[in-house]
């Protein structure tokens, strides 16, 4: 049996929302506590980061802290997972290096993501102002470089959202070319993706597709109690739903969609005293029935949110606790993530001496200098008589 070792990670362009959490952050403090894996490396891209942040390196800077802080607030554990800066680790670029000769301009062109972020960034726009027209060829590879980050740390599990699916996939394809070309130095991953519909790509508050910094859709993990009851009361539920006596819709009601994603039956119990009202009175015990009286009409949103408000609270009260006492320790923050670098940086160095032995461009290891030496100067003694 190999050994099952993941690899996931994060841009550091912003600190951490709720879409992240359910779409991969909970799960990865799961699997870590599991004990099923040899090893778990959890990278914040900052050279990922860069490929369309070039002129705001201080952005960059500045989140990489953010983004830490969320890491170990949600209960990422140093101890169990390193931690890791990808910039920090320089093989990197050279696997990417590498892995680029193995792929083609056009096989990127068909990346469906790559395709969206470029549009989604103006890319491609001749209207655009004169700095932003045209895709920077770093963000353009940015696909070869994530590969160069999964097969790096020979990863064979990479937890991320829907999104990254087509990353994974050509990072299958470049293990498949390389291993096929030079020999079996790699490692193909799979994707673990979130078993719940709703957390696979949660919606922000405002029922727009994606949780976005730009849209100002997010509840981020760090907002304070009072900032997620007030973007839960503003909450996009069902526009025909006027009345409270009116039946609801709880498909595209992002109210709902949360509750989906965070909502366990105990939770009924625990927080009865949302469904208690001056006129009308619930009592459920399951997500199903809730959505049953809202589709049925008489139950108000209000109540609804109040209800998604506590289940919210739930899971964000203790990791805002943590990110309170971790602010106070931003240097044990930055040493987790210089020991993880180190650590990170042995690994890849490991990979990364593999692929330079399979391509046969180790020249100066130990012994193939010699062999090397032999056989031209043979070739050349032959050559001469
Ligand atoms: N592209 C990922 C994101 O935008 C971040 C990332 C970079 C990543 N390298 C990775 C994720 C390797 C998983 C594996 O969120």
């Amino acid at each position: 049996m190999g050994r099952k070792i993941i690899l996931t990670g994060d841009r550091p362009t912003g600190r951490l929302h709720i879409g992240h959490y359910v779409g991969s952050l909970r799960r990865r403090v799961e699997l870590q506590n599991s004990g099923e894996y040899d090893r778990i490396f959890i990278m914040i891209a900052d050279a990922q980061a860069l490929t369309d942040n070039a002129d705001n390196p201080e952005k960059v800077r500045q989140n990489i802290i953010e983004v830490a802080l969320d890491y170990l607030s949600c209960g990422l554990d140093p101890q169990k997972s390193v931690l890791f800066i990808q910039s920090q680790v320089s093989e990197l670029t050279e696997l990417t290096f590498f892995y680029m000769n193995l792929v083609t301009v056009q096989r990127v062109q068909r990346n469906p993501t790559v395709k969206a972020e470029i549009q989604m960034r103006g890319f491609n726009d001749s209207e655009g102002a004169d700095n932003k027209a045209g895709t920077p060829v770093g963000f353009f590879c940015y696909p070869i470089s994530q590969a160069a980050d999964i097969t790096a740390f020979k990863a064979t599990t990479v937890p991320v959202g829907e999104d990254q699916e087509p990353m994974i996939e050509q990072t299958r394809e470049i293990v498949r070319k390389f291993n096929a070309t030079y020999g079996p130095a790699l490692v193909e991953p799979e994707i673990l993706l979130p078993d719940n519909a709703a957390c696979l790509r949660l919606p922000g508050t405002d029922g727009k597709a994606k949780m976005s910094k730009s849209l100002g859709n997010c509840i981020y993990l760090s907002d304070s109690a009072e900032e997620v009851a007030a973007k839960v009361k503003g909450m996009y539920t069902d526009p025909g739903h006027l009345q409270v006596s009116d039946p609801g819709k709880v498909e595209g009601n992002t109210v709902f969609t949360y509750l989906d994603a965070f909502c366990r039956p105990e939770h009924f119990e625990r927080y009865a005293d949302c469904f208690k009202g001056r006129k009308v009175s619930f009592e459920f015990h399951s997500l199903d029935e809730m959505k049953a009286q809202y589709r049925a009409g008489g139950l108000g949103d209000v109540m609804c949110k109040n209800f998604l408000n506590a289940v919210l609270n739930e899971t964000l009260e203790p990791i805002r606790n943590r990110r309170k006492e971790l602010e106070q320790r931003i240097p044990y923050v930055y040493e987790v993530l210089r020991k993880g670098s180190e650590t990170a940086r042995a690994a890849a160095a490991e990979t990364l001496a593999d692929v330079k032995r399979a391509m046969r461009i180790n020249y100066f290891d130990p012994g193939v200098l010699d062999e090397m030496i032999r056989e031209q100067t043979e070739k050349y003694a032959q050559n001469n008589t």
